[in-house]
């Protein structure tokens, strides 16, 4: 199968020596893509800035803000039989990023922020794609609500949710816990290194 991951945090630009960006170590989506070349499949990593190593045999496009990793995603996914959203995409990127470094003037400075587009949310439409789509979703309260509702929004046929507010798995760590839901049913998968969680989500793809 061809399959497209995204992994990692966006950078989004405030000038050219500052930006915008979260706690994402790309772990989980490197996990998938090594687990998924090791199982023969052709793999296509589209990441943010990581300090991973990319697992051999696998494609990989660089991207550093949201925009970018829309514009990646939005030309190879069509041509994909199945995609992993691991990104953890900013959710708002400033709406003009100064050409020139921001000076200190007063004694405070706002930010003028905007939605970025919402890259697993465009998915099926307007991108098209029709085969397996994953997202993921980190939740601090109401872990399987919350997810069972990005499932139905993004039309996903699964939902991986973590609990971010635990210190011990997650953002970071080696190690995960998470909920799969899918359409019809919910299974808890238990708190193991994100190896395994990632050799589990490839074997439910199949050949
Ligand atoms: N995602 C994406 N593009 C974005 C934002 C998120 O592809 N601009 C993907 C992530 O890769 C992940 C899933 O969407 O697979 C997370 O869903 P989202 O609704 O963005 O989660 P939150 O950011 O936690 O949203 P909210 O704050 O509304 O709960």
């Amino acid at each position: 199968m061809k399959i497209l991951i995204t992994a990692g945090p966006t950078r989004e630009p405030i000038d050219p020596v500052r930006y915008l960006t979260n706690r994402s170590s790309g772990k989980m989506g490197y996990e998938i893509a090594h687990a998924a070349a090791h199982a023969g499949h052709r793999v296509l990593l589209v990441s943010g800035p990581t300090s991973l190593d990319v697992p051999d045999g696998v494609d990989f496009i660089p991207v550093e803000s949201a925009e970018e990793m829309y514009q990646a995603v939005a030309n190879y996914l069509p041509k994909m039989d199945a995609a992993f959203f691991a990104a953890a995409v900013a959710d708002y990127t400033p709406a003009e990023p100064s050409v020139q470094k921001i000076k200190k003037t007063g004694a405070n400075l706002t930010l003028d922020l905007v939605r970025t587009k919402d890259i697993l949310g465009s998915a099926r439409s307007p991108i098209g794609f029709t085969g397996f789509l994953v997202g993921f979703a980190a939740e601090t309260e109401n872990l399987e609500a919350n997810a069972r509702l990005k499932l139905e929004k993004k039309s996903c046929d699964l939902i991986v949710a973590n609990d971010v507010s635990r210190a011990d798995i997650g953002f970071d760590s080696h190690e995960n816990e998470a909920l799969l839901v899918f359409p019809d049913r919910t299974e808890p998968f238990p708190k193991a290194p994100k190896h395994d969680l990632a050799m589990h989500l490839v074997s439910m793809l199949g050949e």
